[in-house]
């Protein structure tokens, strides 16, 4: 008996408390305060990160240059890997370098120090990405990376999640039942 009215108590006590403005305020402003933690999780992870050198895609693609020529591991293996200095030496050996990102490059040569280019396409370690199908597949690079040809530094695109993965998967597959459960299986993304 005791017990009950101790929890009646405790009812009539939450429900003053829902009742008070000061309450409904501090709900709201939690509210606020919870969309907007997430609005800016979405918003900083579609900022491309701060790269050592300023890298630019679009004045290196408009040379002529391709894409597998500094990312070759696309299509032979799981990942495409990034260019080291030496393959920007070969070019830049014999220009003058007199632009500031360009000085970082030629400091990072005369230093040997690997070049700490920073991530931006990155799936958890959990799930098993490589490139070698899609290219094999005959998926563009654009078409998973966005228009990096007009870029600078490469760019994070938003909701490249399962879905997305299995979306693409499902359409690959069409009619074909066998390539449908394979594309579609658990253990081919997650082993
Ligand atoms: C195939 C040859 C080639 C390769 C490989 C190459 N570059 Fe370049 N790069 C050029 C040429 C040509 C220019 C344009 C001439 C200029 O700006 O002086 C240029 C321009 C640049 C610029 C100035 C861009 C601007 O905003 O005007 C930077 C910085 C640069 N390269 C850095 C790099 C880095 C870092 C790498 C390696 C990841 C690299 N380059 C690989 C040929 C190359
Ligand atoms: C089917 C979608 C898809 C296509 C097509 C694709 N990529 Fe990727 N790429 C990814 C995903 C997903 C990651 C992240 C992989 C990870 O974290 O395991 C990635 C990562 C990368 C990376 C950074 C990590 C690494 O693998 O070295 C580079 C560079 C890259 N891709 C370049 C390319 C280029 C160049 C092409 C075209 C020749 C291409 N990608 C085609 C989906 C794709
Ligand atoms: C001259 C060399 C060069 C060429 C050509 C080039 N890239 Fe890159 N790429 C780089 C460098 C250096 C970085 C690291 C800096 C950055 O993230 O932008 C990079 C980064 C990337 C990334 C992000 C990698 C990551 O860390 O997740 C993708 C995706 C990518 N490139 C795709 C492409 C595609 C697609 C093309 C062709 C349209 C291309 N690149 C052409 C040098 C190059
Ligand atoms: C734009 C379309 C597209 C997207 C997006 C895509 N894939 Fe694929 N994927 C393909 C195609 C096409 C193949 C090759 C299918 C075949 O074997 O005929 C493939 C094959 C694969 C394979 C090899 C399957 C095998 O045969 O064992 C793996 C693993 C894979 N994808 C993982 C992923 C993951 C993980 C993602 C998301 C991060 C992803 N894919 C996103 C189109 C896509
Ligand atoms: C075509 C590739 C692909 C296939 C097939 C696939 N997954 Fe995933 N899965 C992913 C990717 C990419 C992520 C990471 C991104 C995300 O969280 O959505 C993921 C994330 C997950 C997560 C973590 C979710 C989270 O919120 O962190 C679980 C659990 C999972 N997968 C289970 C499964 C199960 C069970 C199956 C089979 C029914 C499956 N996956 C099939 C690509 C795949």
């Amino acid at each position: 008996m005791l017990e009950r009215i101790k929890k009646l108590n405790l009812l009539e006590k939450a429900r003053e408390l829902v009742r008070k403005p000061v309450f409904l305020i501090g709900t709201g402003l939690l509210f606020l305060l919870l969309f907007s933690a997430a609005g800016y999780g979405v918003w900083t992870t579609q900022q491309p990160p701060p790269q050592p050198i300023q890298f630019n895609h679009s004045v290196h693609v408009g040379l002529g240059v391709q894409c597998l020529y500094c990312h070759p591991g696309a299509w032979r293996q799981a990942s495409a890997g990034l260019p080291t200095s030496g393959k920007c030496w070969g070019c830049h050996q014999q220009m003058a370098n007199t632009k500031p990102e360009q000085q970082k490059l030629v400091e990072y040569v005369n230093s040997s120090e690997p070049i700490p280019w920073v991530p931006v396409f990155i799936q958890p370690d959990f799930v098993y990405f490589n490139h070698r199908p899609h290219i094999a597949g005959g998926v563009n690079c654009e078409t998973c990376h966005g228009e990096i040809s007009r870029l600078t530094v490469a760019e994070p695109i938003a909701g490249q999640n399962m879905g997305w993965c299995l979306d693409c998967h499902r359409t690959t597959a069409g009619d074909d039942e066998e390539k449908l459960i394979r594309l579609t299986d658990c253990s081919t993304c997650h082993r």
